[in-house]
């Protein structure tokens, strides 16, 4: 039996199909990271409104922070954590403040785990906590790979 059961593990291990992968950090915990960047999308016109239109917040942990510090030809240390928070963007009295969340995403690197996506680990929940990736290469990595060069992380520190 243990034969037949062990190919079958190898297979999904291979194929990249692990229902049971999740990662997520409280607001509590990747607030208390350092803060990369923050950015605005508030124009429909924009490509990335349809996504991710709003404000968004990016925090990296104490792992990457000195990576992240040089924007190009860059590669982040296994156990880099980079968080990316959305929130509608809510035009106020003259000022944009950030409304309900939408989106929390994190990216994890692991060389090993994440092979197939060049080591880097996907996932993202919506407002209410449900798993929006069904595959980290075609709803994720496929777009950041526009950022191959650095190491597939759009953010750069704000100076
Ligand atoms: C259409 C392109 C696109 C897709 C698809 C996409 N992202 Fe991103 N992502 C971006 C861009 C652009 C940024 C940088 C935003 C900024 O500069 O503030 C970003 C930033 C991030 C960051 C912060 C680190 C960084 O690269 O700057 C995380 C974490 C992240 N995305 C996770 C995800 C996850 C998880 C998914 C899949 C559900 C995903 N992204 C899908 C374009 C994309």
């Amino acid at each position: 039996m243990k034969r037949l059961i062990f190919p079958l593990v190898s297979v999904f291990a291979l194929t990249g199909i692990s229902t049971a992968d999740s990662f997520k950090l409280n607001p509590e915990d990747y607030r208390a990271l350092n803060h990369v960047k923050s950015m605005v999308i508030f124009d429909k016109a924009h490509p990335l409104y349809t996504p991710f239109g709003g404000i968004h917040h990016v925090y990296v942990n104490n792992s990457g922070v000195k990576t992240i510090k040089s924007c190009n030809r860059r590669t982040f240390k296994d156990g880099t954590v980079l968080v990316f928070v959305l929130y509608e963007n809510v035009e106020k009295n003259g000022t944009y403040i950030e409304g309900k969340k939408k989106i929390e995403a994190f990216m994890v690197k692991s060389s090993n785990k994440y092979k197939s996506t060049d080591g880097w680990g996907y996932f993202a929940y919506d407002s209410k906590g449900r798993n929006l990736v069904k595959n980290m290469k075609t709803n994720c990595h496929s777009c950041h790979s526009q950022v191959k060069n650095k190491d597939f992380v759009f953010s750069c520190w704000t100076k």
